[in-house]
Formats: C-alpha cells, structure tokens, sequence
C-alpha cells in the first residue's frame, strides 16, 4: 500500500477552534480556498541575485524604518478579502495555531506548536509575509527585521514598535523599558535584583536552551508528531517552550485574560512586533545549526514532506513542504551577523 503520512491541512475543513480551553474562536479565512488551485513552491533566488539580509530591529538606519513603515502601513490598507491584508496574515497565525483545520490524511486538527513542525511552519509563514511586504513597496531587497532579545544589547523591547503601524494598545507598557526577562513567567516576576544581574540570567539561559539542553535534534526541534487521530505530541523543543513562550507573554498586556496579544495563540499575529520576534526564532534555529552541525535536523519523511498552504505576493496559492525551507539562503535570505554573548556563558 502506498500510504500518505504526511501532516497537511485539510483546506475546506476550517472550523471554530480553542485558542485556549476557555477560549472559542473561529479565524477562518472568507473563503476557503481548495488545493487543487496550488502551485509548487519555487526558489526565485539565484546565485546571481543578492541575499536578502535580515537585520537587528535595534540597530536600524531611519531609511530602512520607513521602508517597513510604508509596507506595512500598505499591507495594513488592504482589505479582508486579500490574503496580502495585515488582517488576513495575522488570521494566518490563529488558524494554524488553535486547531482550526482538519489533517488531510488524519481526521486529527493541525496545530503548529509544541512539536516538530514549529520551525519550518514559522519559517514559511515569515518568507511570504516578508515577500508580500517587499512586493507592496516594490523593493525586492527588503527583509524583516529581528529582535535580537539575545544580545544584551537588545534585549529591552525595540523602540520601533513603539511607533506607526507599529504599535499595538494590548501591550504591558511596564516592560517597554525594562530588560526582558527570558524566562519570564508571571507568577515569578522580578527574580533578578537589577539590570545587570537579568542580562546575566538570560545569557545563561540561552546557553542551556541552544547547548546544554538541546544537543539532540528531538530536544530542540520538537517531538516528532505522525499523522493520527491523537495528532498532538505536545513536546515543544526546548528555545519554543522559553524564550519563545515566556517573550510572547512577557509582551502581552497582563491585565488581559490570556495576556492578549502577543501572549495568546489566537491573538499573537495581531501585534506586528510578532514578525521580528519570530525572524529571531528563525535565526537561532541556524545558529543552533551551525553549532550542533545539524544541517539536516530530521532525516524522516513525514517531516520532510508535510506540507502547508500560503498566498504569496501575486495572491497565488503556494504548497510548500518542510524540505523546501532547510536552508534560508536558497530562499533568498541571510541574517546579519550579531555577538552570541551567550555562547561561552556555561552557569
Ligand atoms: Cu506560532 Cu510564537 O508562535
């Protein structure tokens, strides 16, 4: 038998789904679209193209700021029923993340975290935002910028997004000047005595979630997650559990139920700093990488061949499988290179 094991969504079953337990939400695309319309995904770069290069949200020239400003200000114009809409992308990130689709070949929902898919999903989902953005200033250079929340010189919130099209009201503003705590969680708020002392902490934290605790591919990816009717491994790598979760919390106005925006699910892709916060994820994936040799993560087929659905800038329907985006360099981009003060800081 010649039996399909991939994880892919079911495009016609969205559905109302949970964010949280408590929580019921419905973040449907208006219309669903089918995958019989879908292309293969394609490199566009070439050799002879220049890499596109995704810098430090810090570190910005005010050029490159209104470059971001006037795309986004422009994706934020477009209507619900473009795909290309800030609106429709920020939808993006509650149905793969509540469980609003159905598994093609499972009747399981698809929910992106907590296992194996979290990188390559997030990566996906990065590239088409970055190239509908690039398309709508008709700048083919133009990348998404990173929050380098790992570089002690970065880790208070980037002042960008305090700006423009920038800003999102469901934020703590108690942490807009503070150092991030890495490992925040609410119920232990204020363990470091000062500044100095919170940037030392989170340092030694990085160390042990990209060395000390993830020297298997399993402990930093995820846990592998096969088509099913359980269809939830939940066993989230290590980076995804903190400082991934704990930095989405960290910004999130605590006043709200679920730490809305950023801190829940459902409401993340709303708070446009989401993009840069995942462009950091996405680049210590690669340093992680480059440390660990893994160039290839997972050598399993499922993982290789699952498969997921975006429009991209020419509101074409786009297959895209795990294996198409191992390497950002074939997709076109690159990360400016920044100090890994972490590296050596063993506790
Ligand atoms: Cu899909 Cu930061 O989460």
């Amino acid at each position: 038998a010649n039996m399909t094991m991939e994880i892919s969504p079911n495009l016609t079953s969205c559905h109302d789904s949970y964010g949280r337990p408590d929580l019921l939400v419905n973040c449907c695309p208006p219309l669903s679209a089918t995958d019989d319309v879908a292309i293969d995904f394609q490199y566009i770069y070439s050799k002879s193209s220049k890499l596109r290069v995704r810098r430090s949200a810090h570190h910005l020239d005010t050029t490159y700021i209104a470059k971001y400003t006037k795309a986004l200000t422009i994706m934020k114009s477009l209507p619900y029923s473009d795909p290309r809409s800030f609106s429709r992308q920020a939808l993006l990130h509650c149905t793969f993340c509540t469980g609003a689709y159905d598994q093609k070949f499972s009747s399981a929902t698809i929910d992106i975290h907590r296992q194996w898919l979290f990188y390559p999903f997030h990566r996906m989902y990065l590239y088409f935002h970055e190239r509908i953005l690039a398309s709508l200033i008709d700048d083919d250079t133009f990348a998404l910028p990173f929050w380098n929340w790992d570089n002690p010189d970065s880790m208070i919130f980037p002042k960008m997004f305090l700006e423009g099209p920038f800003v999102d009201s469901q934020r703590e503003p108690s942490h807009f000047n503070k150092v991030v705590d890495l490992n925040y969680n609410s119920y232990t708020v204020g363990n470091a005595s000062g500044e100095q002392e919170q940037v030392d902490t989170n340092l030694a934290f990085m160390y042990n979630q990209v060395i000390a605790a993830a020297k298997k591919p399993e402990l930093f990816m995820g846990c592998p997650l096969y088509p099913g009717e359980d269809g939830y491994c939940d066993g989230p790598g290590t980076v995804e559990l903190a400082p991934h979760n704990t930095v989405h919390t960290w910004v999130g106005l605590s006043s709200n139920p679920h730490n809305e925006n950023m801190g829940a699910f459902y409401s993340a892709g709303w708070d446009p700093c989401f993009y840069s916060h995942h462009a950091n994820l996405d680049r210590i994936w690669d340093v992680w990488r480059d440390i660990h040799g893994m160039y290839l993560p997972i050598n399993d087929t499922v993982w290789l061949n699952s498969y997921f659905y975006f429009y991209n800038e020419n509101l074409q329907l786009v297959k895209i499988k795990v294996s198409d985006v191992l390497n950002t360099k074939e997709l076109g981009y690159t990360y400016e290179e920044t100090d890994l003060a972490w590296l050596n800081k063993r506790p």
